[in-house]
């Protein structure tokens, strides 16, 4: 694992005092209402861990899970839901817990998809945000941080499903992608 990593890009201690902001933000901007957090799965379970943690606000969890078709690694905005939510949105506020938001596509499908569904706001928090997204009319409320265009890992974001659990975000050394 040591061998792999090639830089830490966020601590541990870097991204909790960065949520501690953004949940004192969420909880200043949502104060008397309910709250719903849909996380998109898998990337997000570790952020919204972590958010609805600090939350004061009454909030309800939900989860999502959508994969989008495209060639390679880019995501073509064409998705597809494969767990949907089980909760009713009519009237509900909506905040979308994301862990990365690269092109927008994939988020950009998804507001509308739950915006169609009656809620009273639908918003998003994310945690890292990439250069790409700005280029998408995506309104994103929350950004925990805007990083550089490079692959990253930990904190839910996996390469080949591993590295999901490593407790900061980092960048992989070139021989893990080049085998
Ligand atoms: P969009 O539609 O915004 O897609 O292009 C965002 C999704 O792309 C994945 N993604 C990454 N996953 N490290 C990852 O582990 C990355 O650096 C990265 N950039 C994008 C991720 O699934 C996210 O939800
Ligand atoms: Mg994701």
């Amino acid at each position: 694992m040591g061998d792999d990593l090639e830089k830490v890009l966020l601590s541990k201690e870097q991204i909790e005092a960065r949520l501690d902001e953004m949940a004192a933000e969420i909880d200043a901007d949502y104060a008397g209402k309910d709250l719903l957090l849909v996380g998109v799965l898998r990337g997000a379970v570790m952020v919204m861990a972590d958010l609805s943690r600090r939350l004061h606000t009454s909030i309800e969890m939900d989860w999502m899970a959508v994969s989008s078709y495209g060639s390679g690694t880019k995501s073509s905005g064409v998705v597809r839901i494969l767990k949907d939510l089980d909760t009713d949105l009519h009237g509900r506020h909506v905040l979308i817990v994301e862990d990365i938001i690269d092109s927008g596509l994939t988020l950009s499908w998804l507001v509308s998809n739950l915006r169609s569904r009656g809620p009273a706001s639908v918003e998003i928090a994310t945690l890292l945000r990439k250069p790409e997204a700005a280029k998408v009319e995506v309104d994103v409320r929350y950004v925990g941080f805007d990083i550089p265009p490079e692959f990253v890992i930990g904190y839910g974001l996996d390469f080949a499903e591993k590295y999901r659990h490593l407790p900061f975000v980092g960048t992989l050394a070139p021989h893990v992608y080049n085998g």
